[in-house]
């Protein structure tokens, strides 16, 4: 897909991979209209954007709040004259043994993490179809792909995302409208709090570097691929783990005992 004017709704776009994501999609000449929270955060956001206010508006909303979200999107359709690319990047997480988990937390994270990307997808596609062009990208994870525990309801969450992006690549198949799942393993964000911190540090956990993840997402944008798995060797064990779960099973053992202290906050 060519950026150059590309008219972009970017959700999660004053977090870690957002931010940079929008940094870059404002290199490359695309109109963005940049969902979040946070109205002081989005403000910072477009101050540090390449092209400044001219690229790219803020819009302030919790993607929770049902109606909030439609008229937002309303919004960034019309000020934008159309949405060729809608980035679905805000997501939730909780690293806690399910049992201890409050119950409006993994209320959220499904919410947030499988619903929204279902839903926002479900109020732009019509007019992608309609013009036959367009794309969908949905910011998944390795736990997407490897059920991690201590990370029920993300995972849960995530996997959820990978099978509604399969079955919607599959469905909108010849419209002209793409579909594009990028899987990072753990990325350095205020996403991950400090007991995760600890417990990658405790297991060798990789992490990536916000700007590197955001570059691979645009790569796989404008190469208009169908999924890209980032991270030796998670991207390798998320093909094992679908093939021999058993192996990983016995693999992931040691690990798990190794995260469960953190995961307690014990
Ligand atoms: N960081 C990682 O280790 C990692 C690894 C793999 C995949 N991912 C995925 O990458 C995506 C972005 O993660 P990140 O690291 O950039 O996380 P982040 O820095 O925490 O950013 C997430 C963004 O989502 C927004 N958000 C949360 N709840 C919202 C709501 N109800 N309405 C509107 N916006 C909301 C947050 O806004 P507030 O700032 O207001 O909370 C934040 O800007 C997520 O989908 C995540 O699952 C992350």
């Amino acid at each position: 897909m060519r950026l150059q004017g590309a008219r972009v709704l970017l959700t999660g776009a004053a977090g870690g991979i957002g931010a940079a994501v929008a940094a870059e999609l404002a290199r490359k000449g695309a109109r963005l209209a940049l969902l979040g929270r946070n109205p002081a955060d989005l403000q910072a956001l477009l101050g540090q954007l390449e092209g400044g206010a001219g690229t790219a508006h803020g819009v302030a909303v919790d993607l929770l709040d049902r109606a909030a979200r439609e008229r937002a999107v309303d919004d960034c359709r019309e000020q934008l004259g159309g949405i060729d690319l809608l980035i679905n990047c805000a997501g939730a997480m909780s690293f806690c043994p399910l049992v201890d988990e409050d119950p409006a937390i993994l209320e959220r994270i499904v919410q947030l993490n499988l619903a929204v990307p279902m839903l926002l997808a479900r109020q732009v596609l019509p007019a992608m179809l309609e013009r036959g062009s367009g794309r969908i990208v949905n910011i998944g994870s390795t736990f997407g792909s490897i059920g991690f525990a201590w990370f029920a309801a993300y995972s849960a969450s995530k996997f959820g995302l990978r099978g509604l992006s399969e079955a919607l690549r599959r469905e909108l198949d010849g419209s002209g409208v793409g579909l594009t799942y990028v899987a990072p393993r753990a990325v350095r964000t205020g996403f991950n709090n400090d007991a995760v911190y600890r417990m990658a540090d405790a297991t060798g956990m990789k992490m990536d570097d916000p700007a590197w993840v955001a570059s691979r997402i645009v790569n796989a944008i404008e190469h208009d691929a169908k999924d890209v798995y980032l991270g030796f060797p998670e991207k390798f064990f998320a093909r094992l783990n679908g093939l021999l779960p058993r192996l990983v099973d016995g693999g992931l053992r040691r690990q798990n005992q190794v995260m469960a202290p953190f995961a307690r906050g014990s």
